[in-house]
């Protein structure tokens, strides 16, 4: 088989490490792809949001699978794109895609079935959401903006005139396009986070082994939200209990919802759960893998992930047997100093070699290119994810931690606690 992937991330390099593990693949493609996806698949110079090229380029190298990695093509219609033209794709059609693409949807969503999930409201006028927050509502309260906004559109207000002046940069002032034309003001929850990813056909859903992601930038969860800092697999928070609960009201709950709604889902569902006193939450959905969660999780993965891509869109997951090894993985980001504001880019990296023939180490290249004379540089804030597995979170960390010393760049920047909250569970 000829499989393409759709994304240029650690994610992106995730998959592509995957499915070069599938006995059934002889060629990978990426579009765009980095440095270190080009060491295992053919890159090709096309953006992520060019339809047209994609798809003609799917056709003419004779693609057997596309898988989309992205949420912003996903929520843009590729998967419909090349699905028009014949063409097998893994992930959701636009009418699915936006269980991620809208927060409005997704909260209606959850509120029409039962679905568990913070109290909310919607506004599209900045006059009302005003209005609201003057009558009586208990702070924090969470502003989101409707659409996709790079993970920044989510603003956490403790006061009042916070929350006045998050209403006006996602309404008046529009500081994220678009995706502010609707908000929802939701309440503030407290508990650990749990990232669920899971496999859906339409009908089933297969769940894979859970994660932690660290969002803020700095050690204690300081500084500013970011794409993932790094992860950890399996969350020794995610009990049986809690398995149980999700299982019971959320994950079959979603998807027989989006059926219902006739907008059948096919692809991976991100479950964004916080577990509050109450019980699981849904924080969000996303409609793809997680990144850096895929770069923990996949690596557990003991199925070959192109048939389960392939399940998926013919809808015969009932009949799969979803396995994870029974180990632990976690994922070390090392950034570029100053991400996720301002920082330099095009810095030479040295020591990726160490990483060749090790088993349970991987190094997911994220933003990295290679300089004309082929050396590979830093080209982005988020810029290698360091994976390590080992028998217990405890080992994997300490191999992880270990690993992040092999690489060097001039600004490389980490935090140094991914997975201290393991010491707590
Ligand atoms: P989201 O993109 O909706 O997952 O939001 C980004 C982050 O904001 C989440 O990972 C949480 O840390 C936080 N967050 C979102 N919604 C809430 C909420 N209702 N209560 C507390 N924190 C939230
Ligand atoms: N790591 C969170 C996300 O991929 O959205």
């Amino acid at each position: 088989m000829k499989v393409l992937i759709v994304g240029s991330g650690g994610r992106e390099h995730a998959i592509a490490a995957s499915v070069a593990k599938s006995g059934r693949v002889d060629h990978i493609y990426c579009a765009p792809g980095n440095a270190g996806i080009a060491q295992i698949a053919e890159c090709v110079p096309i953006g992520a949001m060019e339809f047209d090229r994609i798809t003609a380029f799917a056709k003419e190298a004779g693609v057997d699978l596309v898988i989309v990695g992205m949420d912003d093509p996903l929520v843009g219609g590729l998967v419909d794109a090349l699905e028009a033209a014949g063409i097998r794709a893994f992930g959701p059609r636009k009418n699915a895609a936006v269980l991620e693409g809208s927060k409005v949807f997704s909260k209606n969503l959850m509120k029409k079935y039962h679905i568990p999930t913070a109290a909310y409201e919607v506004f599209s006028q900045a006059d009302e959401a005003l209005e609201y927050l003057h009558s009586g509502v208990k702070f924090p309260v969470v502003l989101k903006a409707d659409g996709l906004a790079l993970g920044k559109g989510v603003l956490i207000c403790n006061t009042l005139e916070e929350a006045e002046e998050g209403v006006c940069t996602i309404m008046t002032e529009r500081k994220f396009g678009s995706a502010g034309n609707q908000m929802v003001i939701e309440e503030f929850m407290t508990g650990r986070e749990v990232s669920v990813l899971s496999f859906v056909d339409g009908k089933t859903i297969r769940i894979m082994s859970s994660a932690q992601d660290h969002k803020r930038a700095q050690d204690g969860d300081k500084g500013l939200n970011t794409g993932g800092m790094g992860t950890f697999s399996p969350s020794p928070f995610y009990t049986k209990e809690v398995d149980e609960y999700c299982r019971k009201y959320i994950y079959q709950a979603t998807v027989d919802a989006m059926a219902a709604e006739g907008r059948p889902f096919k692809g991976v569902i991100f479950f964004g759960l916080m577990l509050t006193p109450e019980g699981p939450r849904v924080l969000e959905y996303n409609a793809r893998f997680g990144d850096p969660e895929a770069q923990v999780v996949l690596p557990r993965m003991k199925n070959d992930i192109v048939d389960v891509c392939e399940a998926c869109i013919d809808g015969t997951l009932d009949a799969l047997d979803l396995q994870f090894e029974d180990n632990a993985a976690v994922c070390v980001v090392l950034a570029s100093e100053g991400y996720p504001l301002k920082y330099e880019k095009g810095l030479p990296i040295t020591g990726l070699e160490r990483f060749a023939g090790k088993e349970d180490y991987y190094c997911f290249h994220a933003g990295t290119k290679a300089a004309a004379d082929g050396t590979i540089v830093t080209n982005g804030g988020r810029v290698l994810g360091i994976t390590a597995k080992g028998e217990t979170l405890q080992e994997a960390r300490k191999k992880a931690y270990g690993a992040a010393e092999w690489v060097s760049f001039a600004n490389k920047y980490m935090r140094h606690d991914i997975g201290k909250a393991i010491d707590e569970a």
